[in-house]
């Protein structure tokens, strides 16, 4: 708890900018090497690269001498650079005008200023996207970038900060930090440190990633007319990376950095959680509870009360007597278990992993070569040296403990790393061996948690031989090639419950696109209202888990009466029966690296309203969400964007490109549907291991009127790599309405997976026709055998709906539909 003496007046602080006094100055030569031009200027050097289309990097050598060594390595961040034939990088040109050099690359064109050694970035018609006029640095080489700004610049991105979506007027901390006060807009950095920020101008966004893994500051406060970036160690390496639509940004940073895998599907089912479920009996207790309860649950996390003494890798000898026969009744209830494991292994000469560890030198050592020490849940601990491969790979074989008893997913967590110590963490003089590259604590900080979980996701994969699912606390940019990512110690507070639309949003234009809260709040204690409308929305989000602390009132589905009981069946289910849907578009975040749910300004970017719309979103591009994330409120003022909308539960029509006032009684989250969508469900299931059985795919159709639209559907077994070798089903469908014809086709992409759904029940709604005439290429009912039949092929005339059965399309099909 703080006091007033925090603000007494010695204790204020100095600008933060002051003392970046040396600058590059003139230019004095220009050598193009492979990949590179280097400009060696009065004070230092700077490079320019190119990345791949649209990226172009800029390094700042400060203070750089004749002879200093260049040196263009990344952190395991970057994995996007484009190799030409022959695996050279580009040769780059250089061309001179009176006062600047120019690099010219596909699309963008550099310019460097002879004069001042200032950048600016210019597209193919002329326009300057970007002007960085300042590279700055100060004694102890800490490095700022100062960009020029406008009164119409918001920013996005930045991972996982408190605020709302736009970062405009805010300033944030790059530094992965166990924060267990309550997360408010003071907090300037949590667990995730994603030095990417989005700038968005009329008509133009642009993209710069700070590929700096230690401390740095995004300072969008300071002044409207520029932002700023500060590295306090490692100097400036940034990567721009044009639009010019906010798309084209985010697609392209997830070229850079990575996209997520295909995660297995049973991972997008719900999740329960707590701190802790103390053992094995009540885990499967709790397991039979929600099969009794028809609520559908797809894993079951243990927190740290089910190790030996908090020893990672082992399991309480008491409390879980036998976890491999737990681990098979769940699987039989279709519930897989993800046990947590924390980086601090046990000071402990008596334990294997810790003797392991120190024996081959895994663990990070401090200057004077004794490990670093410090407390965290099991007592004085040590840490190992993530950084290093072979590191990784033991602890990636560690993995096997859980592998060979049926576990398919780990939960990484304290892996800023957290440590009960004054810093917080590892102290900044503690050695990384970096894989040849050592590196102190104090650079890398923020990389730390991500190696932790490369090291768990690539040991579970090879044990496995499957996908596996990994979730992570901390995290550096390119986590989410690794891990899911859960928003850390939030509270049952409404306020974190609406906090996590923005958060999550903008990870998810930070490229980490499975993310989620805890739902129900973590910390403090959950109401029966706070957990049925924080359920509503989490049942849309990418990752779906109810967890909460030790010592706060119980919150799982059934925890407050029958009332929230069904509201939360029903929201989880709706999940469970949207997971073709959901399924295809965590397929498209893998392939394109959109997100799983959008912020409305990602589809409609050129909307004034949806410059800092955070209390609603996307899934996909076709579905809006807009939860009520207040007590007591039954109504909220919900804006929908042009075109048309349908309520997801009334199939009531709205004009988009205005707000209104929805009415949401407790069971109800106002949802739409945008027109021309196509909505694949299924018949919800206890777990996605018992979904795939029913075979059964519904698909409905919002017609459009007068457009067209399309959508991708994707399915394949949801556990292994078959995938990659072509063993899935990938349906394009297209559907478009004109002067009262319906045309309807389906293209089989890719049919490489025997199991997909084997029978499609298609649903044209809200079709404008009285009567209707089918084309199908097959033998179809007539129009009167279709208006006299209820199921099965049929016409509803009233609803003005039109119901399709048909076997697996294998082949290309066009289903057309006239008005009679
Ligand atoms: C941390 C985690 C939380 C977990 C607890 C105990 O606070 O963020 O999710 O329950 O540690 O392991």
């Amino acid at each position: 708890m703080l006091t007033s003496e925090q603000i007494s007046p010695d204790k204020m602080q100095a600008d933060y900018a002051a003392g970046f006094t040396r600058t590059l100055g003139r230019v004095q030569a220009v050598t193009a090497e492979v990949g590179l031009i280097l400009f060696s200027c009065e004070n230092g050097k700077l490079a320019v690269s190119r990345v791949r289309t649209g990226i172009i990097r800029i390094k700042l050598f400060a203070g750089a001498e004749p002879g200093d060594p260049i040196h263009l390595r990344t952190t395991e961040a970057v994995i996007g650079y484009e190799e030409n034939p022959g695996g050279k990088e580009a040769e780059l040109q250089v061309s001179d005008t009176e006062s600047a050099y120019r690099i010219e690359t596909d699309g963008i064109t550099v310019e460097v200023a002879k004069q001042d050694s200032s950048l600016r970035f210019i597209n193919e018609s002329g326009q300057i996207l970007a002007h960085n006029p300042l590279l700055a640095w100060n004694e102890d080489k800490a490095a700022a970038a100062l960009f020029q700004a406008t009164e119409h610049t918001h920013y996005y991105g930045l991972g996982e900060k408190t605020g709302f979506l736009d970062k405009r007027g805010e300033r944030y901390e790059m530094w992965n930090s166990d924060n267990f006060s309550p997360h408010v807009p003071e907090i300037e950095a949590l667990y995730q440190s994603i030095p990417f920020l989005i700038v968005n101008e009329p008509g133009n966004a642009y993209g710069i990633f700070l590929d700096n893994p230690g401390r740095s500051v995004f300072d969008m406060r300071g002044s409207e007319q520029a932002f700023t970036i500060h590295a306090e160690t490692g100097g400036v390496d940034y990567y721009f990376i044009a639009g010019p639509k906010l798309k084209d940004v985010v697609g392209r940073y997830t070229a850079l950095t990575g996209r997520i895998q295909l995660p297995p599907r049973w991972s997008i089912g719900y999740h329960q959680s707590r701190y802790s479920y103390m053992d094995q009996e009540e885990v499967l207790e709790l397991a039979r509870t929600f099969r009794e309860k028809e609520i559908p649950c797809d894993v079951i996390h243990l927190d740290i009360h089910y190790m030996n003494e908090y020893r990672v890798f082992t399991f309480d000898p008491v409390r879980f007597p036998d976890p491999k026969a737990m681990i098979a009744e769940l699987k039989n209830l279709g519930i897989r278990i993800v046990p947590i494991i924390d980086p601090g292994v046990k000071f402990d000469p008596d334990y294997h992993v810790y003797q392991e560890g120190a024996e081959s030198n895994y663990f990070c050592l401090k200057p004077d070569g004794t490990p670093f020490i410090g407390p965290v849940w099991p007592g004085q601990s040590v840490f190992p040296d993530f950084t290093e491969a072979k590191v990784r790979e033991w602890w990636g074989g560690l993995h096997r403990f859980f592998t060979e008893m049926g576990i398919e997913g780990i939960w990484n967590d304290m892996n800023e790393p957290s440590v009960f110590n004054e810093c917080k963490t590892i102290e900044p003089d503690t050695l990384h061996g970096n894989d040849g590259h050592p590196a102190t604590h104090q650079e890398i900080h923020n990389l730390y948690g991500m190696m932790m979980s490369k090291a768990t996701a690539e040991g579970m994969t090879s044990h496995l031989g499957g996908r596996p699912f990994v979730l992570s606390r901390a995290g550096y940019a390119g986590i989410q090639r690794y891990a899911a990512v859960w928003t850390g110690d939030n509270r049952s507070y409404w306020e974190h419950m609406a906090l996590a639309m923005p958060m999550v949003l903008n990870l998810g234009l930070s490229g980490v696109a499975f993310a989620g809260p805890d739902i129900g709040g973590f910390g403090h204690h959950t109401t029966g209202e706070l957990l049925a409308r924080w359920t509503q929305m989490g049942a849309l989000f990418p990752f779906c888990r109810n967890h909460s602390m030790l010592d706060t009132i119980r919150q799982e589905p059934w925890s407050f009466g029958t009332d929230v009981e069904n509201i939360c069946r029903d929201y989880i289910s709706l999940r469970y029966s949207l997971m073709p849907l959901l399924y295809s578009v965590f397929r498209e975040a893998a392939e394109t690296g959109m997100p799983v749910i959008r912020p409305l300004l990602l589809e409609y970017p050129d909307d004034p309203n949806t410059v800092n719309l955070c209390d609603q979103f996307l899934l996909g591009d076709q579905l809006l969400a807009a939860p009520v994330y207040r007590p007591n409120t039954y109504h909220r003022v919900v804006y929908l964007p042009e075109g048309n909308w349908f309520d997801y539960w009334t199939g009531e029509r709205r004009r988009g490109g205005g707000h209104f006032m929805a009415h949401a009684p407790l069971d109800t989250l106002p949802l739409y549907v945008k027109e021309g969508a196509m909505i694949p469900r299924t018949e919800p299931a206890a777990s996605t291991e018992f979904q795939r059985s029913r075979e059964l795919l519904l698909l409905d159709i919002y017609t459009p009127e007068n457009g067209a639209s399309a959508f991708d559907l994707y399915d394949d077994d949801g556990t292994t790599y078959a995938f990659k070798d072509n063993f899935y089903n990938l349906h394009r469908l297209t559907v478009e309405e004109a002067e009262g014809r319906v045309k309807f086709r389906i293209q089989p992409a890719c049919i490489g997976y025997d199991e997909g759904w084997k029978r499609w029940t298609v649903t044209f709604k809200h079709l404008r026709f009285a009567g209707c005439r089918l084309d199908f290429g097959t033998e179809v009912p007539s129009r009167e055998e279709l208006e006299t039949l209820a199921k099965g092929w049929h016409f509803d005339r009233a609803a003005g709906e039109l119901t399709v059965v048909m076997n697996q399309p294998l082949e290309d099909m066009e289903l057309l539909i006239q008005a009679l």
